[in-house]
């Protein structure tokens, strides 16, 4: 496995259009190496690279981009036991944004204005504008993403497709402790006593599944009691919410669904969501 940090040696290592690729934020856990096992196994002639890098312009000013944990040993020393991954593509600031990155991709307020980008407005275009900087620096013919961060595999997708690019994105399943709780690099920001508590999230995801399975469909009525409880367990709730899966529009019968939720138990935000 190779560790670079310029473009350069990246493109000295790449031929285009060829590798199957994972871009990360680092500080990596067993989801992020179930991402890279899953590129080695679409394309297994491929070579495969990863990238780290915590994205500036994906975070609001209040939010943790100076605390959020860099650990490029650690992570390598994971990498390299797995043995998946053949380049590491670990750029400073100072590479992959040589100039203040004024030119954007912005993508379109139906998908991005909602929900994330409701409670962290600008977070895609912060996303998608590194992650198409990133395409083009690896030219990947694969690129894999966790469905933990359920929207922006979507907004993702449908960047991809609109704009063109000649990528096969992959969706990654959520990789949950044996409690239950999805992993997050933000789950460290979290006491053990938090941990235990953070499995509500999930648990009340479940129970809005239950209740839409069960016939309710007063969404909104079913959503805002969700909130509720979590509230009354000391969360900070953001949303709730049942949604069809390819658009994340509302929850309609006859259509593929998912639960989503955010909500900041203390200081750490936490998102979570389930296909049902
Ligand atoms: O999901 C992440 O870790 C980041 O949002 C990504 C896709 C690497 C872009 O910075």
């Amino acid at each position: 496995m190779k560790l670079v940090h310029t473009v350069a040696e990246l493109r000295s290592l790449l031929a285009p259009g060829l590798a199957a690729f994972v871009p990360t934020m680092g500080n990596l856990h067993a989801g992020h190496l179930a991402l890279v096992a899953q590129a080695r196994a679409v394309a297994p002639q491929a070579p495969v690279v990863l990238s780290l890098f915590v994205n500036r312009l994906q975070f609001l000013p209040h939010e943790d981009f100076d605390r959020y944990p860099r650990t490029l040993e650690s992570d390598c020393a994971q990498l390299q036991a797995q043995g998946a991954c053949d380049i590491v593509f670990a750029p400073d600031e100072a590479e992959l944004y040589p100039e203040p990155q004024g030119y954007r991709l912005v993508p379109p307020p139906e998908l991005a204005d909602i929900l994330e980008g409701q409670f962290r407005p600008g977070f895609f275009t912060g996303v998608c504008t590194v992650v198409h900087k990133l395409f083009n620096l690896v030219q990947p013919a694969h690129a894999v993403f966790g469905k933990k961060d359920y929207q922006q595999l979507m907004v993702l997708r449908r960047m991809v497709a609109q704009m063109g690019l000649p990528i096969c994105v992959h969706g990654g399943e959520t990789l949950r402790s044996s409690e239950g709780l999805a992993l997050s690099s933000r789950n460290q920001y979290l006491s053990a006593e938090q941990k235990m508590q953070a499995l509500q999230l999930s648990a009340a995801l479940r129970a809005l599944i239950a209740a839409w399975q069960g016939g309710a469909r007063d969404r909104e009525r079913l959503e805002g009691e969700a909130m509720d409880h979590l509230a009354a367990r000391g969360w900070q709730p953001d949303y709730l919410t049942l949604r069809r899966r390819h658009d994340l529009g509302p929850a309609r019968d006859g259509e593929a669904l998912v639960a989503l939720g955010a909500a900041r138990l203390g200081s750490t935000r936490l998102i979570d969501n389930l296909e049902f």
